[in-house]
């Protein structure tokens, strides 16, 4: 089996499992076949970053985002689902519609991910290696594989725009502002760690530099009005910022356990 799997997809996959596990119901996100996914021992709940209560804040983000786009691919009801830099989402093995799904990623993380997925035996969705940063057009390679440009599409872009140098961040969302007339971008950002609420910043700075270390430094962090200037810039016709304080209001103004995205990613909604 190849070694690709990338970190921060399976810390992402792992969070979203132990949500599954500690949270009260109702939960936001029922995805525990990230964990299968991932492959990891039996003490994966015993890694740092799992420590149910120090790392809350981030978990509430990671299924929070999921939720939300989730929940607004079904509004939309587009039929065409590009995810760009998949990592371990299942929504292409939870959906049970007709929804048509792209996964975009890097190749070894991709390949990795076929692997694993062939190994457990479940349906895969069109699998499209691409680079952000290479230069290459994940339109073209998502065209090649199927998508049908005369239709409008639904494109998520979760937990990754960070990762991206400035550049490639452009370029990335300029390409899905090029689909169809009435496709829907959804990405996520997360903002410098110095504007973030004050009880966030050190799991943010903890985060950051365990990214760093690992080779995934942050490049591109943004705040609300730079997000919705950066997709405007890109050619968008209409954006709409849910930050994190909307989506807790959304999704959590009614739980008592203190699980809440706020200081976490907010989420860019924009339309072609
Ligand atoms: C934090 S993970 C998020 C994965 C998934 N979207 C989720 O919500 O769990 C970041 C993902 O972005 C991908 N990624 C990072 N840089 C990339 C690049 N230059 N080209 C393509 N994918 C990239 C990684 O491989 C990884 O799957």
């Amino acid at each position: 089996m190849s070694t690709g799997a990338d970190s921060t997809a399976v810390r992402t996959a792992l969070w979203r499992a132990l949500h599954t596990i500690v949270d009260d119901e109702p939960l936001i996100l029922d995805d525990p076949l990230g964990l299968q996914i991932a492959g990891v021992g039996d003490d994966w709940r015993s890694r740092p970053d799992m420590d149910p209560d120090r790392t809350m804040p981030n978990r509430a983000s990671i299924v929070t985002r999921s939720r939300a786009v989730e929940d607004e691919l079904a509004r939309s009801g587009l039929r065409q689902y590009v995810l760009l830099g998949a990592g371990l989402d299942t929504f292409a093995q939870r959906h049970s519609g007709t929804v048509r799904v792209f996964e975009i990623d890097q190749p070894a993380t991709q390949a990795w991910k076929r692997e694993r997925q062939e190994t457990l035996d479940l349906p895969l969705p069109a699998l499209v290696p691409v680079d952000f940063e290479a230069g290459d057009s994940w339109r073209d390679r998502v065209v090649a594989a199927g998508l049908d440009l005369g239709a409008p599409a639904f494109v998520s872009m979760l937990g990754v725009a960070m990762y991206l140098s400035p550049d490639a961040l452009h370029d990335t969302l300029s390409q899905a502002a090029s689909l169809a007339s009435g496709s829907v971008m959804a990405f996520t950002t997360s903002r410098p760690i110095e504007t973030a609420p004050p009880a966030i910043r050190p799991i943010l700075a903890e985060a950051s530099a365990g990214a760093a270390a690992s080779g995934h430094p942050w490049l591109s962090l943004l705040g609300p009005d730079d997000a919705a200037a950066l997709a405007r810039g890109a050619g968008f016709s209409s954006v709409q910022v849910l930050t994190s304080q909307d989506l807790h209001d959304r999704y959590f103004a009614d739980r008592r356990d203190g699980l809440s995205p706020v200081g976490g990613e907010d989420l860019v909604i924009a339309t072609v």
